[in-house]
């Protein structure tokens, strides 16, 4: 199949490239590099050993799509392009409603113009908002979330649901991810947020690679088992290989739209990961623990029985994996990926 991945610069669509071009598809990447640097399709050409052609601009100008859909023919659309930091969104939840549903509305409009009938999209956890029964299963409803950011998903969900329930001709695998974090084994593609990490494994990598004086803890006073909270961490490279699973069951899948979480089944908690990672660095990782912070949820994590029978898929990768692989990375990769 001829592939277009939307935000294919970026962490989860960087990995899912390599292995959609592994498994003999051609792919083709959109990204307005706003929080991705061109270097990184330089990393993956060297990984795929081929060509990765690559249209900059943000899907959000319906112009420019429309024209990319005109000159190019797809099979399947990978969409993973969208603004995605929590806090970020509560600060501006404008530019986050206007970008993320306003990139998915004109993307699939030119999907629907030129007969592109498949389409995977990148949702989240964050969409079983704070009431959710754990492990989370797919049938939980309503879907709710306590961000701009989340709620930017679930009704992105919503709208492919009722486009593809309108439209014999498009089917949609929504995904539901947990925590990503990881690399790619061979150390030269990986997670590079911009600026101070929010997420727990990109912080304490920096602070592994002497980037960040300590970690931060945010509360140890949570009903777990050690205090602190635990989290369904899925590695990025099993992540990419749940997104090539849906694309390719899309063609057979029975309903116009399918959900799946994308999760190991267990949780982890930021203790027990500070000292997984400490073991892969064969270092100390010095914290501190503090004040609980805002809007964090004391321990989740999947059911992922839905995907591994529909899909024939599930996380193979442990924690002491996806430490490894981001020690590799950091260490070959202290500031991330170069500017130019
Ligand atoms: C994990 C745990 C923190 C940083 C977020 C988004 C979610 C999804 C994944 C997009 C929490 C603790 C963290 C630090 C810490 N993103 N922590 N010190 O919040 O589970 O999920 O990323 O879809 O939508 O909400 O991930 O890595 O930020 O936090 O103690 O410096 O680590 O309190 O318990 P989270 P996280």
């Amino acid at each position: 199949m001829r592939v277009l991945i939307s935000g294919g610069a970026g962490y989860i669509g960087s990995h899912t490239v390599v292995q959609v071009v592994a498994a003999g598809h051609d792919v083709v990447v959109v990204d307005d590099f706003s929080n991705a640097k061109p270097t990184v399709i330089n990393r993956l050409e060297a990984l795929t050993g081929t060509h990765i052609p690559v249209h900059a601009f943000d899907l959000t100008d319906r112009d420019k799509t429309e024209r990319l859909f005109a000159d190019e023919r797809f099979d399947a659309v990978i969409h993973f392009a969208g603004l995605k930091a929590v806090g970020e969104s509560v600060d501006k939840p404008l530019e986050y409603y206007e970008n993320n549903l306003g990139s998915t509305f004109s993307l699939v409009r030119a999907m629907r113009r030129h007969g592109v009938g498949k389409l995977v999209f990148s949702s989240s956890a964050t969409v079983y908002g704070d009431h959710a029964p754990v492990p989370y299963r797919e049938d939980y409803e309503p879907l709710a979330a306590a961000s701009p950011y989340g709620r930017t998903k679930v009704m992105i969900e919503h709208v492919l649901s009722d486009v593809a329930a309108a439209d014999p001709g498009l089917k949609v695998a929504l995904l539901r991810y947990f925590n990503p974090i990881g690399a790619h084994p061979s150390g030269t593609i990986g997670e590079d947020p911009q600026g101070i990490p929010n997420n727990l494994v990109p912080f304490i990598a920096q602070v592994a690679v002497g980037r960040r004086e300590k970690l931060n803890v945010f509360g140890d006073d949570y009903p777990t088992a050690d205090g602190t909270c635990e989290r369904d961490y899925i590695h990025v490279e099993d992540l990419a290989a749940g997104h090539l699973a849906a694309l390719t069951a899309l063609e057979a899948a029975p309903a116009p739209v399918n959900v799946w979480n994308l999760g190991t089944g267990t949780g982890t908690s930021v203790l027990e990961m500070l000292h997984a990672f400490e073991r892969a660095a064969g270092k100390e990782i010095p914290y501190e623990v503090v004040g609980r912070r805002a809007g964090d949820l004391p321990a989740y994590w999947a059911d992922p029985t839905k995907a591994h029978e529909e899909l024939g898929w599930r996380a193979t990768r442990t924690v002491d994996d996806m430490c490894a692989d981001t020690w590799r990375w950091q260490q070959g990769n202290p500031n991330g990926y170069p500017d130019a």
